[in-house]
């Protein structure tokens, strides 16, 4: 995949850039030149880097801990770290409907904070393992702060692209992923990768933003709305028929509730989407 923007130049990023409802904060974007704007790698690195810096500013603000809050139950934010909880920008809770069990080996796609990571790393156990991806640097560096804060042996955070994950074929049970492919210019090459970890049998199971219904173009075409997962939020049935094509089975949509309720907007039609398929057995 090239890191050139396919969609042209990029329109600059504003300061209620926000990636799930609420997890954003002016210091987040608001030092964005257009100098690193010349691709989407670069406006998501340089978003999440500093979402990761804020993290434990936001922790400590209610107001700004909408993912965490929002998604997850108390027993689970108890079970992290609170700049994990801070760094939270996911739109669903795949761990929570994953049935991770004792054992399996489970990969996170953009595990951000590393929250999804820490939750799977309590469900599978000393026997199992988690291995968290990102391409964010300052987001691998506080997953693994949060990890060592959090002494937990069974989990490793690698720096990454989910259109190239760093694993070997066959070696993984459950992917999981939350808000994050929607960030991807090649979901195609994405659901591929994934087939590929998966062992035959294994599942993933995802949350991620779709919309009813395709952006308008200046959404599509704005480095805001691309870095908050909107910009390339697929259509639902054409991210679904992608899945089907890279050669999943049992496909099955867990919810797809709107991701922006009191909207009247083309934003109405966007949604939080939670799914599980599998990969055939053979
Ligand atoms: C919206 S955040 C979600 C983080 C985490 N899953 C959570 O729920 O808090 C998106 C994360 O995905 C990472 N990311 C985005 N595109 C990526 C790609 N192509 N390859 C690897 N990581 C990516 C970003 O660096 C960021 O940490």
């Amino acid at each position: 995949m090239s890191d050139a923007n396919p969609l042209g130049t990029l329109t600059p990023l504003d300061a209620t850039a926000c990636c799930g409802d609420g997890c954003c904060d002016d210091a987040a974007t608001a030092e964005i030149t257009h100098a690193q704007l010349d691709s989407i790698t670069a406006a998501v690195q340089h978003r999440y880097g500093n979402l990761a810096e804020n993290a434990a500013d936001r922790a400590a603000d209610p107001s700004r801990r909408g993912a965490s809050d929002a998604f997850y139950t108390e027993d689970q934010r108890a079970a992290i770290t609170s700049e994990a909880a801070g760094a939270s920008a996911g739109c669903g809770n795949p761990v929570g409907i994953a049935d991770a069990r004792p054992g399996e080996t489970v990969l996170d796609l953009g595990s951000g904070g590393g929250i999804d990571c820490f939750l799977a790393a309590r469900e599978v156990g000393d026997d199992g393992f988690v291995i968290g991806i990102d391409m964010t640097p300052r987001m691998i560096e506080l997953s693994r702060k949060n990890a060592a804060d959090l002494q937990t042996g069974n989990i490793v955070f690698k720096l990454g692209r989910i259109e190239s994950i760093p694993q070997p074929d066959n070696t993984v049970d459950l992917v999981i992923s939350n808000c994050v492919i929607a960030l991807s210019e090649d979901k195609d090459r994405v659901f591929s990768e994934v087939l590929r970890i998966l062992k035959p049998g294994g599942r993933f199971v995802i949350s991620d933003m779709v919309t009813d219904s395709p952006l308008p173009e200046e959404v599509r075409a704005s480095a805001t709305e691309w870095v908050a997962c909107v910009g390339g939020a697929a259509v639902m049935s054409e991210y679904l028929g992608l899945i089907a094509d890279t050669g999943f089975t049992g496909i099955e949509v867990l919810s797809d509730e709107p991701s922006r309720p009191n909207a009247t907007d083309w934003q109405s039609s966007l949604k939080n989407l939670t799914l599980r398929a599998f990969k055939p057995v053979e």
